[in-house]
């Protein structure tokens, strides 16, 4: 039995190992809004927080997490960049939008005003197939509006 501290709450999962924190979370815990897409840690649809820090769930290992503190998209529902989005038009399919909003909270937690080179750099690695990226800039450009 392994225990997780998931959006403030703590959990007690079965987890093989060798299981993925991103399997884990959509699986056990049932927290469906982390995305997993290439599953190879190229895209950036399964980011979440490890305290504060944005990874990729796809190929963090659940037995590594320890201690830290996992924030999903499930625990950023209140955060005003979830309405920037929707104010910005920011995604079409939606399915890279969990990943691109976690990525996005980092990076307003660490600079609320983002200059456009910086948001660019920090969300280089959230890809969006539907290409959805200046509506992404403005979101994190109006987030506090
Ligand atoms: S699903 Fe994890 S990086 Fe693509
Ligand atoms: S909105 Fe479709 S992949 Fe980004």
């Amino acid at each position: 039995m392994l225990e997780l501290v998931v959006n403030g709450g703590r959990y007690e999962v079965e987890a093989p190992i060798g299981q993925t924190l991103a399997e884990t979370l959509r699986g056990p815990l049932g927290l469906t809004g982390t995305k997993i897409a290439c599953g190879e840690g190229h895209c950036g649809a399964c980011t979440v927080q490890l305290d504060g820090v944005p990874v990729l769930s796809c190929i963090t290992l659940v037995h590594t997490v320890g201690e830290r503190e996992v924030t999903t998209i499930e625990g950023l529902r209140d955060h005003p960049l979830v309405d920037a989005f929707v104010r910005a038009d920011a995604l079409q399919c939606g399915f890279c939008t969990p990943g691109q909003i976690v990525s996005a909270a980092a990076l307003v937690e660490a600079d609320p005003e983002p200059t456009p080179e910086r948001i660019r750099h920090a969300m280089a690695g959230n890809l969006c197939r539907c290409g959805t990226y200046p509506r992404i800039e403005e979101a994190l450009l109006t987030w506090r509006d």
